[in-house]
């Protein structure tokens, strides 16, 4: 499956990823991760189609120095196995807000209060067709 790393991307509060991609028809999960490096992630946004607990859900959390914080789970998962994806990531200082196909918005806190993000990653099961940093 896919694993996309970037480094030195330098976002910043007001910045904003347009992420297109198509699900593969078997996805599991992918994962998008925004932070400072690899064990220390203000956001991870994971969507999962299969989860034990919960099925199809969108998993949020922070990470800070390789131990993950609290879970936030959403069961409002518009995301299709096999379907073509747009996701707008938006940061906005205090909050991350995720923009899904369907209109709606998860939101997630900058509990890390981190103020530039110079890694960026992208990983799992899914076909990515355009980045774009705005
Ligand atoms: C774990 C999973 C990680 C990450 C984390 C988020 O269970 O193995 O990949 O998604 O949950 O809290």
């Amino acid at each position: 499956s896919l694993q996309l790393e970037m480094k030195n991307v330098n976002l910043k509060t007001g910045d904003q990823l347009k992420i297109k991609g198509i699900l593969l028809h078997d996805a599991e999960r992918f994962q998008i991760d925004l932070g400072s490096d690899e064990d220390n992630l203000a956001l991870h946004f994971n969507p999962r189609f299969h989860d034990d607990c919960d099925g199809a859900v969108l998993v949020c959390n922070s990470k800070s120095d390789g131990c993950w914080g609290d879970e936030q789970r959403d069961t409002h998962n518009p995301l299709h196995r096999g379907a073509e994806l747009k996701i707008v990531l938006k940061l906005s200082g205090d909050m991350f807000a995720v923009e899904l196909p369907d209109g709606n918005e998860v939101q997630f806190p900058n509990r890390v209060k981190m103020g530039v993000f110079d890694y960026f990653r992208v990983i799992g099961d899914i076909k990515l067709t355009s980045i774009k940093i705005s």
